[in-house]
């Protein structure tokens, strides 16, 4: 019988919340990452980043002895299905990096070296069609010294959690895919109906091209659907008496494509959707195909961040000396990660005019301070930052800002001049008594 039922390999923030969310599930997992201080803050119940709802989930299952964390690698012979949780973070050219996936491998393929039992590694981490099959199974099978169908089998099976939903995305999750031979399919899908029971979702078998290319596809299309909105919003700015939200609203009713992913703003950003747009042009590169909608979503994403400086100088005209106070600089809401943050990109914009730059976040302003080196200033709270200020940018939604009314910006601001590049606020509202811009908002008449 052995020890665990599963370990997971990579304990970052996909490796951490799908590890402890499996323990919560009811399975017996084991947790390994070679960063030993991180083993050690995790037995304590201490996480390097902000995630809602898993501290208490990682101190319930660590303290009943469902999830057992170590940075022994040898362990996982001790687990028939071991899964890979590690980064493939973009190249310079923007191509998938696998050095991480790689070592990974061969640790695991030492791990299980000698084991008579046979071990299935799945490889949730994103990555490129072939991985399962070209990268991870050959260095396993260099340093274990098995074969592949015989000691050990490989999967395929990407995850789709969201930064600041992890939980809920991995306790509920929309699909599964899984990519493998008939019979590592089967053994890993065993495994999910055991911890999902009656709340099992729709599980798609196939081989592990079409899963890692399942992944690929999805967030591409997801990008896309932000992008799309993104240059209609565009087209709304210049268009008197025009709304996007309206017009998202009229477009999401039709179910063929739903209100979801629909919301107009500064663009994406985060670890995974710039990453994965960018590896997948270059994977269709290397096929020799151009797809010109990944191109064009990255396009117009990467364009929509300045949109909100250019707003700044329709008001303000030059920027140089100007105070401009941003409130938000997280990637999104619920999250201190800041990772391809269109904040990053606005700031550059407006130090490049030789504004002031002012900014506020609720959770991210340590990781703020470590990227912009004293070169900003960094306010505690939202109204300090709007002190005096010639001109506001809302860039992450935050529900806290919510609740500031016109009058709170035109009580702290030299300037009551906002621009709402993620449509927090009410735009009638504001309109009528602050000088107001936002995304996808055209002109009154
Ligand atoms: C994403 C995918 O949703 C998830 O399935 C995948 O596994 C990892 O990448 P995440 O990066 O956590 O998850 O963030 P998500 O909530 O999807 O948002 C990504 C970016 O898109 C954010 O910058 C967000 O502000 C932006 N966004 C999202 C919009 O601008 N408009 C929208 O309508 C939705």
């Amino acid at each position: 019988m052995p020890k665990y039922s599963v370990a997971v390999v990579g304990l970052g923030f996909v490796g951490l919340s799908t590890a402890a969310c499996f323990a919560k599930l009811g399975a017996k997992v084991l947790g390994v990452d070679i960063d030993k201080k991180k083993i050690a803050a995790v037995e304590k119940g201490v996480l390097s980043f902000y995630e809602p709802g898993l501290k208490p989930i990682l101190k319930k299952v660590i303290k009943d002895g469902s999830f057992t964390v170590s940075s022994n690698i040898r362990l996982v012979a001790q687990a028939p299905i071991i899964f890979i949780v590690v980064g493939t973070p973009s190249k310079e050219d923007g191509s998938m990096e696998d050095r991480f996936l790689l070592s990974a491998s061969r640790q695991i393929g030492a791990g299980i070296k000698g084991s008579n039992s046979y071990h299935l590694i799945v490889v949730k981490s994103t990555g490129i069609p072939g991985t399962s099959l070209k990268l991870v199974v050959p260095e396993i099978e260099k340093a274990s010294g098995l074969k592949y169908g015989e000691g050990f089998g490989a999967c395929s099976n990407p995850e789709f959690l969201r930064e600041g939903s992890a939980i809920e995305d991995t306790l509920n999750p929309d699909r599964i895919i899984i990519g493998g031979r008939p019979k590592d399919t089967e053994m890993l899908k065993t495994f999910y109906k055991k911890i999902y029971g009656k709340k099992l979702p729709k599980v798609i078998c196939t081989n592990p091209t079409n899963a890692e290319l399942i992944k690929y596809a999805n967030n591409t299309f997801l990008a896309m659907k932000i992008s799309f909105i993104n240059q209609i919003a565009r087209v709304c700015e210049i268009l008197p008496e025009s709304d996007i939200g309206v017009i998202a609203n009229g477009i999401g009713l039709d179910k063929r494509i739903n209100p979801l992913f629909l919301r107009a703003g500064l663009g994406f950003g985060g670890s995974c959707f710039p990453k994965d747009v960018k590896a997948f042009i270059e994977f269709s590169k290397k096929l020799g195909y151009y797809p010109p909608l990944a191109e064009a979503t990255m396009k117009v994403n990467e364009d929509q961040p300045i949109s909100a400086v250019r707003m700044a100088e329709k008001k303000l005209g030059n920027l140089e000396g100007k105070k401009i106070a941003l409130l938000g600089l997280a990637f999104k809401p619920d999250t201190d990660d800041m990772r391809e943050a269109v904040s990053i990109t606005i700031v550059k914009e407006l130090l490049k005019r030789k504004a002031k730059v002012f900014a506020h976040d609720p959770k991210a302003l340590n990781t703020a301070a470590a990227i912009f080196d004293g070169k900003i200033s960094l306010e505690k709270n939202a109204k300090a930052c709007l002190k005096n200020a010639d001109c506001a940018i809302l860039v992450t939604e935050w529900m806290e800002y919510a609740s500031l009314k016109p009058k709170d910006f035109k009580k702290l601001m030299k300037n009551p001049v906002l621009i709402d590049g993620r449509r927090l606020f009410d735009a009638d509202e504001f309109s009528e008594q602050l000088d107001f811009a936002a995304v996808g908002l055209g002109s009154k008449v």
